[in-house]
C-alpha cells in the first residue's frame, strides 16, 4: 500500500506519467476531444476489455485458499504424493452455482459446484466436484442439451419450467440427482456448511502398481444445513451475493471451514462383477459395501486478494491428475478432460496455466510448448525447442507410461453402458427419498414438487412429471397428484437433515 500523503504519480500502462485522470485533451475548453489523448484512449480501451467471457456453467461463485492436511494412512491405496501421511498441501477451493449467470443470487434452488486444486510437489491436482454426489445424466453428448434446457429460452431470455421437466423426464436417468435436487440440498445454508463430492470414480494406483476405484466425500465439519424455501427466496432479493459474503466474513473473522474428506475405496476387481456398473454418474456406492475410509483435513483459511485474477481466472480441470490417481471409464469424466482445458483456453486464454492461480506452486513446469497469446515465462535462449535432443532438454518418464489405465476392447458401438442385474434409472432415487429423507423431508420435497408441477404449462409434460415421480415412488406419485389437485404451491419451512447419501 503507497503513502496516502505521498501517493506515486499516476501512469500509463507503460510508465509515463499522465496529467489528468479529471479533463481529457480537448480542442478548448469546449471543443472536440482529440484521438491523441493517449491516456483517455488507453483507459477507455482496457475498461472495454475488463471483462471475459462468464463460465458457460457455474459462472456465479466464490472462493478461499487453504490447505489440506493428511491425517490418516492411506498409501496402500495410492502412491499419490499429496496423500502420503504426514503432508500438508496448498490448496484453493471454488463454490458455485451450476444455471445462473455471473450475478445471479446464490440463494437459488441449484446443484453447487466444489472445485478443490491442490498446488503438490507432482503438480496441480484437481477434484472438481458438486455438493451431490450424483448428477443428472451418464453420457456427455448429452451434457450442452441439459445446460440448454436449464438455461434460458432463446426468445424471450427467460428460464423456463416446461424446458427444464421435458428434459429431466425425457431423460429418466436424472432421477436421483433431481430428488436431491428438489430436496433439502438444493438450498444449502451456506457454501461452509454443505458435503462436497467428487462424485465421478476415481483410479488410485499405489506404489506396487495395484489399482483401486475411489469415491471422494468432503464432509463438512460445520454441518450439512439448509435454508427454509421462503427464507431462500426472500435471501436472493435482499443480497444476490450472501454465500460469497458468509464465506468472505467468515474467514475474515478467523473463523476457518474445514472439510474431512473420506474415500470409498473399491478393489479393481470388483467393478468387473459388481451388481449395477460402478462408473456409471447417476449411482452411489452404499456405504455399506464400501465403507468411508478417513484421509485428511481441508481447512480454508485465505481470502482472495483479487476476485477477478484468483476466482475468475481460475482454471479447475478433471484432466488435472498426478502420479498415483487416474480417471476411470465414466463416460462424463472423459469428456470433462476434454471439456475443461478446451473452455479455459477460450475463457481465459491459451496461457491460462501460466497465471499464477493456475502454475504450479510446489511443481516447476519443463517442457516444449511455447509461444502463444499473453506468454509470459519462456525457457532460457539456449534451452532445446524439440524432442529428442542432445542438449539436455526434459525426458519423459517411460516409468510411468500406461499407469491408470484399464482394459478395453470391442466394437466402436454408440449405445448404453451394458447393463447389470441391478442397474435402474429410478431405484437410487427411490431409496433416497423412502429412506434417508426424514418425514419433514419428505413433505418440504411433496411440496416443492407440487409447486414445480404447478410452473408446468403444458399438460403432456406435467403428465410425464407425475409418472417421472411416480416411477420413483408409487406413493409419491399419488400423493404428488393430489396435492397438485388441492393447489399446493408454497414451500414449508425446512430444517437441517443429515447423511443423505449414508442410506442408499
Ligand atoms: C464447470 C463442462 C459435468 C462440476 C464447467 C465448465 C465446463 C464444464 C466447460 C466451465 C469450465 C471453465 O470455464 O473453467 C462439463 C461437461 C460435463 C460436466 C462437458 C459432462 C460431460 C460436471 C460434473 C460435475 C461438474 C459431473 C460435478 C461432479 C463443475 C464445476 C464447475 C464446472 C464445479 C465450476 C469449476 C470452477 O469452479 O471453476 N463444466 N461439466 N461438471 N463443472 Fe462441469
Amino acid at each position: 500500500m503507497s503513502n496516502p500523503a505521498n501517493p506515486p504519480v499516476t501512469t500509463t500502462q507503460t510508465g509515463t506519467p499522465v496529467a489528468s485522470d479529471a479533463h481529457s485533451l480537448t480542442v478548448g475548453a469546449d471543443g472536440a476531444t482529440v484521438l491523441h489523448d493517449r491516456y483517455l484512449v488507453e483507459k477507455l480501451a482496457q475498461f472495454n476489455r475488463e471483462r471475459i467471457p462468464e463460465r458457460i456453467v457455474h459462472a456465479k461463485g466464490g472462493g478461499a485458499f487453504g490447505r489440506f492436511e493428511v491425517t490418516h494412512d492411506v498409501s496402500a491405496y495410492t502412491r499419490a504424493a499429496l496423500f502420503q501421511p504426514g503432508t500438508e498441501v496448498e490448496t484453493l477451493l471454488r463454490f458455485s452455482s451450476v444455471a445462473g449467470e455471473q450475478g445471479s443470487p446464490d440463494t437459488w434452488r441449484d446443484v453447487r459446484g466444489f472445485s478443490l486444486k491442490f498446488y503438490t510437489t507432482e503438480g496441480n491436482y484437481d477434484i472438481v466436484g458438486n455438493n451431490t454426489p450424483v448428477f443428472f445424466i451418464r453420457d456427455a453428448i448429452k451434457f450442452p442439451d441439459f445446460i440448454h434446457s436449464q438455461k434460458r429460452l432463446p426468445g424471450s431470455g427467460l428460464r423456463d419450467a416446461d424446458m427444464q421437466w421435458d428434459f429431466w423426464t425425457l431423460s429418466p436417468e436424472s432421477a436421483h440427482q433431481v430428488t436431491y435436487l428438489m430436496g433439502d440440498r438444493g438450498l444449502p445454508k451456506s457454501w461452509r456448511e454443505m458435503q462436497g463430492y467428487g462424485s465421478h470414480t476415481y483410479q488410485w494406483i499405489n506404489a506396487a502398481g495395484e489399482k483401486f476405484w475411489v469415491k471422494y466425500h468432503f464432509r463438512s465439519q460445520q454441518g450439512d444445513l439448509h435454508l427454509d424455501a421462503p427464507t431462500a427466496e426472500a435471501i436472493a432479493g435482499a443480497d444476490a451475493d450472501f454465500y460469497r459474503r458468509d464465506l468472505y466474513d467468515a474467514i475474515e473473522r478467523g473463523e476457518f471451514p474445514k472439510w474431512d474428506l473420506h474415500v470409498q475405496v473399491m478393489p479393481y476387481e470388483d467393478a468387473k462383477t459388481y451388481r449395477f456398473n460402478p462408473f456409471d454418474l447417476t449411482k452411489v456406492w452404499p456405504h455399506g459395501d464400501y465403507p468411508l475410509i478417513p484421509v485428511g483435513t481441508l481447512t480454508l483459511d485465505r481470502n482472495p486478494q483479487n476476485f477477478f485474477a484468483e476466482i475468475e481466472q481460475a482454471a479447475f480441470s478433471p484432466a488435472n491428475t498426478v502420479p498415483g490417481i487416474a480417471i476411470s471409464p465414466d463416460k462424463m469424466l472423459m469428456a470433462r478432460v476434454f471439456s475443461y482445458p478446451d473452455a479455459q483456453r477460450y475463457r481465459v486464454g491459451t496461457n491460462y496455466n501460466q497465471l499464477p492461480v493456475n502454475a504450479p506452486h510446489a511443481a516447476s513446469v519443463h517442457n516444449y510448448s511455447q509461444d502463444g497469446a499473453a506468454r509470459y515465462h519462456f525457457n532460457a535462449p539456449t534451452a532445446p525447442v524439440y524432442a529428442p535432443n542432445s542438449f539436455g532438454g526434459p525426458v519423459a518418464d517411460a516409468a510411468i507410461a500406461g499407469e491408470g489405465g484399464w482394459e478395453a476392447d470391442g466394437e466402436l458401438v454408440r449405445t448404453a453402458y451394458t447393463l447389470r442385474a441391478e442397474d435402474s434409472d429410478f431405484g437410487q432415487a427411490g431409496t433416497l427419498y423412502r429412506d434417508v429423507f426424514s418425514a419433514e423431508a419428505k413433505a418440504r420435497f411433496l411440496e416443492t414438487l407440487s409447486g414445480q408441477a404447478h410452473a408446468i404449462t403444458i399438460d403432456e409434460i406435467r403428465e410425464r412429471f407425475f409418472l417421472y415421480w411416480t416411477n420413483v415412488d408409487a406413493e409419491l406419485g399419488t400423493s404428488l397428484r393430489e396435492a397438485y389437485a388441492r393447489g399446493v404451491n408454497a414451500e414449508a419451512p425446512q430444517q437441517p437433515d443429515a447423511d443423505e447419501d449414508a442410506a442408499a
